[in-house]
């Protein structure tokens, strides 16, 4: 067995009320999905977004796969999504049988680049996602100033990382069309494997219920308006269930506090390794202006992928476990058999080279931080004077 690092890159935490309330599902005897805490963890979710509708997903994949539904993709329709983001963001619209179109991400947000989409848009798209990666906004503006000449065309959030997050002083999540969302054990706020659908314009919600609840209209038959309940679309069963909502509901009701240490952490490191970057030849992850971010994780890019590795590696000797993050989808065996044609995306593949992040928990101590940036410095400072 491999002996386990001293400061592990995550590590999930209840912070509230998580077995309370776990307990008092269990009790309630509605353990499947649309009971008591399935609703309150839904209706919090939509208070924060200013949603028309929030459906609590088993996982971020799955809400995707329903906003993938929801677009009733036929041939020859595309979707554009980042080429730098986890496999669900296209997988999802792959299997509904969109044809994959990957966009290039702009380096300062590491989000969708608007330059990018602009020469990828044609009479084919149906929809663009977005990922505000790290939980930070991507290029809205630039975004939209793009998809306001296709109007038809639907902007989708695969917001895993942004809760709680703003652009311009409002939520990610409330952006685009719909948005999805993560609770996914190593995200903000957790379950295990859970996720949302956030649904922003009410024209979506009855054809979403159903799409959720297995293609039938149960939802419409539970709340009186119909007398039985039948198959009506297509569907699959996405709910998630009450006890798991439970645990979620107690996270997501300790926010502030959740919010207030992840911030902190992001502060520590930036304080602690600013000063070495020009000498090292690092570059910190950095917030644009109109933005506040969701604290998601925390990143460095380096000046090459060597040296990224050398660092890794030398970090992992000494107990630190830091990682890389996605593989450029464009460049993957299914990225390259789902794309609807091959295009250009160099910018991901430098980023994917180079990004290191750090370990990101909520309860990381002081002695662990400085265990994580003494552990970088060290290890920079070494492939620097080893090259
Ligand atoms: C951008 C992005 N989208 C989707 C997912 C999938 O989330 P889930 O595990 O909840 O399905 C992830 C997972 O990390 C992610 O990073």
């Amino acid at each position: 067995m491999s002996e386990l690092p001293d400061v592990l890159f995550n590590l999930p935490s209840m912070e509230g009320r998580e077995l309370d309330y776990v307990q008092e599902a269990a009790r309630n005897g509605h353990l499947a999905s649309g009971g008591e805490f399935t609703r309150r963890a839904a209706k919090l979710l939509q208070a924060e977004t200013g949603a028309a509708e929030v459906l609590m997903t088993t996982s971020c994949t799955a809400a995707l796969e329903l906003s993938a539904m929801l677009l009733d993709i036929g041939d020859r329709d595309t979707v554009i999504v980042p080429s730098f983001t986890f496999t669900s963001t296209g997988l999802a619209f792959a299997r509904q049988g969109a044809g994959l179109v990957f966009c290039d991400i702009e380096p300062v947000t590491l989000g969708l680049d608007p330059a990018h989409l602009e020469t990828l848009m044609d009479e084919h798209v149906r929809a663009v996602v977005i990922v505000h990666y790290a939980g930070i906004a991507c290029d809205v503006e630039g975004i939209r100033s793009v998809l306001d000449k296709w109007p038809g065309v639907r902007l989708i959030e695969d917001n895993a990382h942004g809760l709680f997050g703003t652009w311009r002083d409002q939520p990610l999540g409330s952006l685009g069309r719909y948005a999805t969302l993560s609770f996914h054990e190593t995200k903000n706020f957790v379950c295990g494997e859970g996720g949302a659908l956030v649904l922003n314009d009410p024209d979506d919600v009855e054809r979403a219920r159903v799409l959720y609840d297995k293609g039938t209209n149960r939802h419409a038959f539970m709340l009186g308006q119909v007398d039985k309940y039948t198959w009506k679309d297509t569907g699959s069963s996405f709910g998630l269930s009450d006890v798991l909502a439970a645990y979620l509901l107690a996270q997501l009701e300790r926010r502030e506090v959740i919010q207030a240490k992840r911030r902190a952490v992001v502060e520590h490191y930036t304080t602690a390794l600013a000063p070495y970057a020009d000498e090292l030849g690092f570059r910190l992850m950095t917030v644009p202006p109109e933005r506040t971010s969701a604290h998601h994780m925390f990143y460095v890019l380096l000046p090459d992928r060597d040296r990224r590795n050398d660092v890794l590696e030398l970090m992992r000797k000494s107990g630190v476990q830091a990682t890389f993050h996605y593989q450029p989808l464009d460049a993957s065996d299914a990225g390259r058999t789902f794309a609807a044609r091959r295009t250009e995306c160099p910018v991901s593949r430098d980023v994917a080279d180079r990004l290191l992040r750090l370990p990101f928990w909520n309860n990381l101590s002081p002695s662990h931080l400085d265990r994580v940036t003494t552990a970088f410095v060290e290890a920079t400072t070494e492939t620097l004077e080893s090259r």
